[in-house]
C-alpha cells in the first residue's frame, strides 16, 4: 500500500505486468503522481489544481483495461471500474451515473475500515484472549494459572475445548431486498432497518456454550464492531474516496450517439451529460454523506473506432483534457505478452497442465509460431489484439488439454516445428472460408 510511487517506480512496475505501451503507462504515471503533488502544493494553490483525467484510445485486446486493473493492485487508493454502456440518463430504468461515485466511497470506507482492523488486531487478540481466559476459568481450568491459559490459547491447544460464556445474540442472517430496484449498490432504507435490528437484538446477551475457536470469532467481531463504530474511518475513507480516488470509465466510446438519429443515441448524449458534472466536479449524496467528486481521477478508455474523442460533448472532451493513444500490437508484442508477464498466458497454461501431472515446455520457438499465427490471424480476420493469443494456445495444447491425465503424463515438449505444423492446420481453415477461430 504505497501511495508515494514515483512516475517511474509506477511504470517500471505496469511493466511487469503490460508489454509495451509505454506513453499510456506514462500518461498514467504522471496523472496519479500529479495527485500526490497536489497534495504537497501549497494551500493557496491546491483547490485550485485538478486532476489529469485522461482517455486511452486504441482497437481492442491491447492493455487499455490491464493498464487500469494493474494500476488499481498497485496504488492503496480507491479504484472502481464502470462501464459507460451500463448507464442509463436519469429518469431511465437502469443505473444512474452517481452510482460510480456511491461505489468508490464504499470502497474506500471498505479500505480504512480494514486498515483499522488490522492495527487494532492485536489490541483486539488482547481483549478477546482475556475473555477467554474469564470463560475457561468458568468451565473448569480455574485451577491453571492465566499465563499458562493464556499460552495454551497461543498454541491452539484449546479450540475445540467447550466453553460458557455471555455473548450477544446473533442476528438471524437476512437480507432485506431494496424496495426500488436500481443499481443494488446503496440500500439504506435496508441498512436502517437492519441497523434498528440490530440495536434491539444486539444490546441482548445470552449465555452461550460454544468452542473456543468459535467463541473467539464472535468475540472478536463483537470487539472489532465496538471499536469501528467508535472510529473516524468512515470519515478517512470519504476523504479518502475525494482525494485519492480513481474511476475508470471503459467504453466511453459507445455512449457517443450518432446526431441524425433518435433513439438510443438520445440517451447516451443524455448518459455523457449526466456524466459532466461528476467529472467536472460536484457533491455526490451518498450512505455516509456528501462526496466532492472535484479530485477524483477519471482514466476513460475506448477503441474509438470509427469515432473520436471529438465526437463526444464538448464540455466532456474539456474534462478530459489528457489523450493517449495505444498502438496495434506487432508480432513481437505478442509473443513478449504470452512469454514475459510474470503471470503471462503460458505460464497459467502450464499451471494448468501440471495441476494434471503434465510438465508443458514450449520451445522458443514454438511460442514465437503461436504469436505468428495469432498475428495471422488478426490481420487476415478480426484484430482482437491479445486475446486472439489464448485461442491459437488451446489450439496447440488441444491433445494435452485433452488427453491429461488419462492418455498423457509427464514432460511434453513442443518444438518449433511441432507447433508450426499443428497450428499449419488452423490457419489453414481459410481455405475453405471457414475459421472455427
Ligand atoms: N500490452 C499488453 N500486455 C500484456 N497483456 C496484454 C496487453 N494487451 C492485452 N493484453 C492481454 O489481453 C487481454 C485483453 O486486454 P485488455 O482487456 O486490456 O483489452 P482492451 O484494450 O481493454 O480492449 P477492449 O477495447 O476490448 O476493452 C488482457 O487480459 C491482457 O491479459
Ligand atoms: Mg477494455
Amino acid at each position: 500500500m504505497d501511495r508515494e510511487l514515483t512516475p517511474a517506480q509506477i511504470v517500471k512496475w505496469l511493466d511487469r505486468h503490460v508489454i509495451g505501451q509505454d506513453q499510456a503507462k506514462r500518461a498514467v504515471a504522471i496523472a496519479l503522481r500529479n495527485r500526490y503533488r497536489r497534495r504537497h502544493a501549497d494551500r493557496e494553490i491546491r483547490s485550485e489544481i485538478y486532476p489529469s483525467n485522461l482517455i486511452m484510445m486504441g482497437p481492442t485486446g491491447i492493455g487499455k483495461t490491464e493498464i487500469a486493473r494493474r494500476l488499481a493492485n498497485l496504488t492503496g487508493a480507491p479504484f472502481v471500474k464502470v462501464e459507460a454502456t451500463k448507464y442509463t440518463e436519469t429518469g431511465y430504468v437502469g443505473r444512474d451515473v452517481e452510482s460510480m461515485v456511491r461505489a468508490l466511497v464504499r470502497q474506500a470506507v471498505n479500505i480504512e475500515a480494514e486498515k483499522e482492523r488490522r492495527d487494532r488486531k492485536e489490541q483486539v487478540d488482547r481483549v478477546v484472549n482475556g475473555k477467554l481466559v474469564d470463560a475457561l476459568k468458568n468451565s473448569g481450568y480455574d485451577s491453571m494459572a492465566e499465563g499458562e491459559l493464556l499460552s495454551m490459547l497461543e498454541t491452539s491447544a484449546l479450540e475445540d475445548t467447550q466453553i460458557e460464556m455471555m455473548l450477544p445474540d446473533q442476528l438471524p442472517q437476512m437480507e432485506i431486498m431494496p424496495l426500488v430496484p436500481g443499481d443494488g449498490f446503496d440500500n439504506p432504507a435496508g441498512e436502517n432497518i437492519k441497523k434498528l435490528m440490530q440495536k434491539m437484538i444486539g444490546g441482548r446477551r445470552k449465555r452461550t456454550k460454544l468452542a473456543v475457536s468459535e467463541a473467539r470469532e464472535r468475540l472478536r467481531e463483537d470487539e472489532l464492531g465496538r471499536l469501528l463504530e467508535g472510529s473516524d474511518h468512515i470519515a478517512r475513507g470519504m476523504n479518502l474516496a475525494q482525494e485519492e480516488g480513481i474511476i475508470f470509465i471503459d467504453e466511453i466510446d459507445k455512449i457517443i450517439g450518432i446526431s441524425e438519429s433518435k433513439g438510443p443515441e438520445v440517451s447516451r448524449a443524455g448518459v455523457q451529460r449526466d456524466l459532466l458534472p461528476i467529472v467536472e466536479g460536484c457533491t455526490v449524496p451518498t450512505r455516509y454523506g456528501p462526496v466532492v467528486t472535484d479530485h477524483i481521477l477519471f482514466i476513460a478508455a475506448g477503441a474509438f473506432h470509427g469515432s473520436s474523442p471529438a465526437d463526444l460533448i464538448p464540455e466532456l472532451q474539456g474534462r478530459f483534457p489528457m489523450r493517449v493513444e495505444l498502438a496495434p500490437l506487432s508480432e513481437d508484442d505478442l509473443f513478449r505478452i504470452l512469454t514475459e508477464p510474470e503471470n503471462s498466458l503460458l505460464r497459467q497454461y502450464t499451471a494448468l497442465l501440471k495441476a494434471d501431472g503434465v510438465d508443458i515446455r514450449l520451445s522458443p520457438k514454438a511460442a514465437r509460431e503461436v504469436a505468428r499465427v495469432a498475428n495471422h490471424l488478426n490481420e487476415e480476420t478480426e484484430d482482437i489484439g491479445a486475446r486472439r493469443l489464448r485461442p491459437v494456445l488451446s489450439y496447440l495444447l488441444d491433445e494435452q488439454l485433452f488427453g491429461a491425465p488419462d492418455l498423457v503424463r509427464g514432460t511434453v515438449t513442443i518444438s518449433g516445428s511441432a507447433a508450426s505444423s499443428i497450428l499449419l492446420d488452423l490457419a489453414d481453415r481459410r481455405e475453405d472460408g471457414n475459421y472455427i477461430l
